[in-house]
């Protein structure tokens, strides 16, 4: 099975059916592009993913919990230091929040450094009588609405990596070279954030944290002794939608002799592309990266099992995170059913919510948005499931930014349908801004307090 199927490559996926693959008309530029790819060197290293398959396998065991979020796709044009740097400031703030506020590990995971690939429920787009491919990412096509554009280009997955590698050094530098020292701490505000908007309360924590350091200095702890204190660890994800890519992508690692897919620490499999004999899962089944499904309302739970079992032989935790996207309407319904089989089976998985992707709506305006009230409903019927379970809610997966859009609605700014134009930039689906995803870590961190407290409690029965 996993690393050990010697018969297992890359290229076993050719074998199996594939859902929202491109269907390229340039096979030989694609063939010389993935080529090249193949030669390139590798954006990160097996040690890095197996560091983060063990962070995640505290999760598993309900000793941490992982915080995913960035773009839904990310482009060739929104390409600039401003807005790579802005979200990591976005996370870095969130993390603060969840580790001083729940006492909890927080493992950093960006979707960055390589999320341009879509799966779009429509194959083909319609705007006044003229039909095109749809916009697929800027990995596969381009967003204007044009024959030329929305032709599948191989030159795109050049570019692609081009832009991951520089995306990843610079989050390389941020996350190493002193900028996330909690010393900073007061240069991860973002300006825009107004006072009453989560700014206060993250201030209050920040003033805790100096104090906390102040102290620590005295007692002779500081960054120059313990050099921990000036780095932070942060890792990438993006789904593996792009088989051609991550195939080219895919080395043996020559400490471990087995497969890694070196384009990101942590792939997913995205909810419409889980088949258990489909493309995506035979892909994963076989490199080391740890790797997530997303579980949406259509879920077979007998088949989830057989899928994870297939990924997992051995069971490992840390290896598979399950991110739930039901949306808050369906939640209830669904997911209990869903965690009760996976713990009656005994499998070892991180679980996480993704209250994004279950809760778009149209407004009436004509954009895709999704009202903050909703996201926050799943998240906590998500923690009430788990712990009537007696299961960890481990996680939370999230589409944001650092820019101050306006694409999600409500939350301290109260973003209403008629200020969704004013600044909505997304490439695919709404994210939340700076301003709700701090909001949301706020109400993250007194879940998690919650959890903490009732788990505590009885333990001590
Ligand atoms: C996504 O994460 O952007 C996505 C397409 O999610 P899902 O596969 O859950 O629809
Ligand atoms: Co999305």
């Amino acid at each position: 099975m996993n690393n050990i199927d010697t018969k297992w490559k890359p290229a076993s996926w050719r074998e199996k059916p594939a859902k929202h693959l491109p269907k390229y008309k340039d096979v030989k530029a694609l063939d010389i592009a993935t080529k090249q790819l193949s030669n390139f060197p590798p954006l990160v290293f097996a040690g890095e993913a197996r560091n983060l398959e063990k962070q995640l396998s505290d999760v598993a065991n309900g000793q941490a919990f992982l915080l995913q979020g960035g773009d839904c796709a990310e482009s060739f044009s929104d390409f600039h230091p401003n807005n790579i740097r802005d979200s990591f400031k976005v996370i870095l703030q969130m993390a603060v929040v969840l580790t001083f506020g729940a006492s909890c590990p927080v493992v950093k995971v960006g979707r960055m450094a390589g999320q341009f690939a879509k799966p779009r429920s429509q194959d083909t787009e319609i705007v006044n009588d003229v039909e095109l491919e749809s916009y697929k990412g800027d990995i596969i096509n381009g967003i204007k609405f044009d024959k030329e554009s929305r032709n599948p280009d191989p030159n795109r997955l050049i570019q692609a990596y081009n832009q991951s590698a520089s995306t990843l050094n610079l989050l390389r530098a941020f996350a190493q070279g002193g900028f996330a020292n909690l010393k900073q701490i007061h240069q991860w505000n973002l300006s825009y954030i107004k006072e009453g908007q989560s700014k206060s309360r993250f201030q209050q924590i920040a003033k805790r944290i100096d104090e906390c350091l102040v102290f620590m200095e005295a007692c002779g702890i500081n960054d120059q002794n313990v050099p921990q204190m000036n780095e932070t660890d942060f890792f990438t994800s993006h789904e593996a939608l792009l088989l051609p890519y991550e195939e080219a992508m895919t080395r043996i690692d020559s400490t471990s002799g087995k497969w890694y897919d070196v384009s990101a620490h942590m792939l997913w499999i995205g909810d419409r592309t889980r088949q258990l004999d489909g493309a995506h899962v035979e892909f994963a089944r076989g490199i080391g990266n740890p790797i997530g499904i997303k579980v949406g309302p259509s879920t077979d739970v007998e088949e989830l099992i057989k899928i994870i079992d297939v990924i997992n032989p051995n069971n490992k935790a840390g290896r598979i995170t399950l991110i739930c996207r039901m949306g808050a309407d369906n939640i209830s319904t669904k997911l209990p059913t869903i965690v009760a089989n996976i713990k009656k089976e005994g499998k070892k998985v991180v679980w996480a919510c993704d209250p994004m992707h279950g809760n778009t709506i149209k407004a009436k305006t004509g954009y895709k948005t999704r009202p903050l009230k909703n996201i926050i409903s799943e998240i906590e019927k998500f923690f009430n499931i788990h712990r009537s379970e007696g299961t960890y809610p481990g996680g939370i997966h999230l589409e944001m930014t650092g820019q101050d859009v306006t694409e999600c609605l409500g939350g301290l700014q109260e973003i209403q349908e008629s200020d969704l134009k004013s600044r909505y930039h997304t490439y695919c689906d709404p994210r939340l801004n700076a301003s709700q995803a701090l909001e949301l870590a706020f109400l993250l961190s007194d879940f998690l307090k919650d959890e903490k407290f009732s788990s505590k409690k009885s333990s001590n029965l």
